[in-house]
């Protein structure tokens, strides 16, 4: 049974625990986002890219949402340093990617150069207000990037949730032993809801398997912890979903929150790891206001599905209604607004913080109660 090309045709594989780093004298080192992208390039996660952006694909990828070569890439993945390191470096160099003074892989380095930042936000966030989360980090980092291939040479050890991460192979032999041809993929950095759960399950009709990858890398400050948010996913599946059709593995990326340019990225990505399938709802990877509701199922449009190479499968705003007594969307229920149960992230996150249980119409009792406890230990160890 052949399972999907990853894109640009090969899943490719770059760690290497055989390095002489003893040969490699430079080092330099690297914040968590670049260090979790060296992981995530070295497994193939981020197919076809082989290393951290050169200046030709970063100035095509920011202004077409392409690499040089033409292939579909949405999000710069690149590698900042401040001037103070790049001043000791040239073209042709071999450094060592440290991360807290331990090596984790090599960089050749093909490029070094200066981005127009304010451009790049413009273009990949549609907005240059430092106020928007992947602006403001966009910021932080470095000033110069270094483009060129990389190897990871050492894996990052995991303290929380370590059953959950797997490489793209891996969890391509996992569909394979489970005899799935068909597997939609679901990003998602909150806990799951009754809507998160309706469009799941509606999808998981038409295919043979669920792939629920939680983001757990780098979010912003008030979202949900990844350690509580593992727990509730695991009590919602273990009382609503049936085993045998659900995969929950973690997807360790930081969050950039670029709305339409990172539902591209997440699509590629999870059919890199062997989805047929993705699913984008509503604002998918959106913040705040910066984003029209369908925006990130619209930009799919500038590409031909052959491009892509996943099914998408687009959502409308699903809630309950209390009319219907059930899950809907515009598409399936006629009733007026005051009947359906809507409520925005942040009033949620506001009501769990403060001990309120939402209705089991947004939420399942079983996650409330997880995510209650959870929050509440956070604030007493703070
Ligand atoms: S995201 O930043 O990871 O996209 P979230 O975890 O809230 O945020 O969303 C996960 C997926 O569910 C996204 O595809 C999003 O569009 C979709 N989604 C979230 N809430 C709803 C909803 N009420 N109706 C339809 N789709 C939704």
């Amino acid at each position: 049974m052949a399972s999907i090309l990853p894109h640009g045709g090969t899943l490719i594989q770059l760690y290497d625990p055989h390095v002489d780093l003893s040969a490699v004298d430079q080092r330099i080192s690297i914040d968590k986002t670049a260090l979790s992208d060296l992981e995530l390039i070295s497994t193939g996660a981020y197919s076809p890219l082989q290393g951290f952006l050169t200046k030709a694909d970063y100035d095509r990828v920011v202004t077409d949402m392409r690499l040089s070569d033409g292939t579909v890439w949405s999000l710069p993945i690149t590698l900042p340093v401040t001037e103070e390191q790049a001043v000791s470096l040239a073209v042709g160099d071999t450094v060592q990617l440290q991360y807290e003074e331990t090596t984790y892989g090599i960089l050749n380095i093909q490029d070094i150069y200066r981005p127009d930042k304010p451009h790049e936000a413009e273009h990949v966030y549609k907005t240059a207000d430092p106020a928007h989360p992947g602006v403001r980090k966009l910021y932080q980092r470095g000033d110069i990037y270094l483009g060129g291939s990389v190897k990871l040479t050492r894996r990052i050890e995991r303290t929380q949730f370590k059953e959950f991460y797997f490489d793209p192979a891996e969890i391509r032999q996992i569909f394979q032993e489970k005899g799935w041809r068909r597997i939609v993929g679901f990003q998602t950095r909150n806990p799951v809801h009754r809507a998160h759960e309706y469009i799941q399950k509606t999808a998981l009709e038409i295919v043979d398997g669920l792939l629920l990858n939680p983001l757990v890398g780098e979010t912003k400050a008030d979202d949900i912890p990844a350690d509580v948010r593992m727990e509730s996913y695991q009590v919602l599946l273990n009382h609503y979903y049936p085993a045998d059709r659900v995969k929950l593995a973690v997807f360790p990326a930081a969050m950039r929150y670029a709305g339409p340019r990172e539902a591209v990225f997440h699509a590629i990505v999870r059919k890199n790891y062997g989805c047929t399938h993705f699913i984008v709802g509503r604002d998918h990877a959106g913040v705040g206001d910066y984003y029209g509701t369908y925006d990130a199922q619209k930009i799919f449009s500038q590409f031909t599905p052959e491009e892509i190479g996943i099914t998408l499968l687009f959502f409308e705003h699903s809630f309950y209604c209390q009319k219907c007594e059930g899950m809907a969307s515009a598409k399936t229920c006629p009733h007026e607004r005051e009947h359906h149960i809507v409520l925005s992230g942040t009033k949620v996150r506001e009501m769990l913080r403060s001990g309120d249980i939402p209705p089991s119409t947004f939420s399942r009792r079983e996650v409330v109660e997880v995510l209650i406890r959870g929050l509440r230990e956070k604030e007493r160890v703070k």
